[in-house]
């Protein structure tokens, strides 16, 4: 079913959600005459699975050698469970991975989402899709549930998740890494969720970034 402006209503625990809709009609501007004017209905559907296909792969994260500008950083990263797909009239341009797990702040634990591997390629950026995307993960989370989203980013890349409600973390992240344990080298934003405020103090990751 196709619906106008809106979402279809679907299980969040599905492994594969189709959330179809068409986006506003987009005027053409070519093949304008003074009383003719063409429209283009974009169709847009967000699909959840377990794991990327390869033509997804290729299209998502093919289109450069360092695509998150983080390999000189030689990190080794977790592999996301669940992935976030924007396609529109079926092509795939947009990417969310998402993980759930509990860090520990000043030796407590909390409940994160874990958010990663967010990307668009050039071509669709600046369209709102990976903001789309963002808040779709968020929606997610709220069902989890866990108290905050967590991600890791290049600090030129603050402004934009904090546009989207995340915040900075101020304290040191410990992650590990194959040789134990570093100061994350990236910056970390969590987004608390279900009312929950970010608590105060250093916090462990226990795991490899995501
Ligand atoms: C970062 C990235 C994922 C953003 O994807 P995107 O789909 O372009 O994101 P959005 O369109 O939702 O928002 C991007 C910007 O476009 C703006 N924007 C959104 N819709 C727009 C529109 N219709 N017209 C103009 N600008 C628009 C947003 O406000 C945002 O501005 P900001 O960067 O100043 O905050 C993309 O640039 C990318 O893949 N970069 C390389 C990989 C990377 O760095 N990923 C992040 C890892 S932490």
């Amino acid at each position: 079913m196709l619906v106008s402006y809106g979402f279809r209503v679907t299980s969040w625990f599905t492994l594969l959600i189709g959330e179809k809709r068409t986006t506003k009609l987009h005027e053409t501007q070519a093949n304008h005459t003074k009383n003719q004017r063409t429209f283009q209905s974009l169709t847009s559907e967000i699909i959840q699975s377990d794991a990327l296909t390869d033509a997804e792969k290729e299209k998502l994260f093919g289109w450069g050698e360092d695509i998150f500008e983080a390999n000189n950083l030689n990190l080794r990263w977790r592999p996301k469970d669940v992935h976030f797909v924007l396609h529109v009239d079926s092509e795939a341009v947009s990417h969310v991975g998402v993980l759930q797990h509990e860090v520990s702040v000043a030796g407590s634990g909390v409940k994160v989402g874990g958010v990663g591997a967010v990307v668009t390629p050039p071509t669709w950026q600046k369209r709102g899709y990976a903001s789309e995307l963002m808040r779709h993960a968020a929606n997610y989370f709220e069902v989890a549930p866990v108290d905050a989203g967590l991600l890791f980013c290049l600090r030129r890349r603050i402004p934009f998740y904090e546009s989207l409600g995340w915040q900075l973390v101020s304290h040191p992240v410990l992650v590990q890494q194959p040789a134990g344990e570093i100061v994350s080298p990236l910056e970390v934003m969590v987004l608390p969720l279900g009312g929950h405020v970010w608590p105060d103090g250093e916090v462990r990751l226990n795991s490899f970034p995501w």
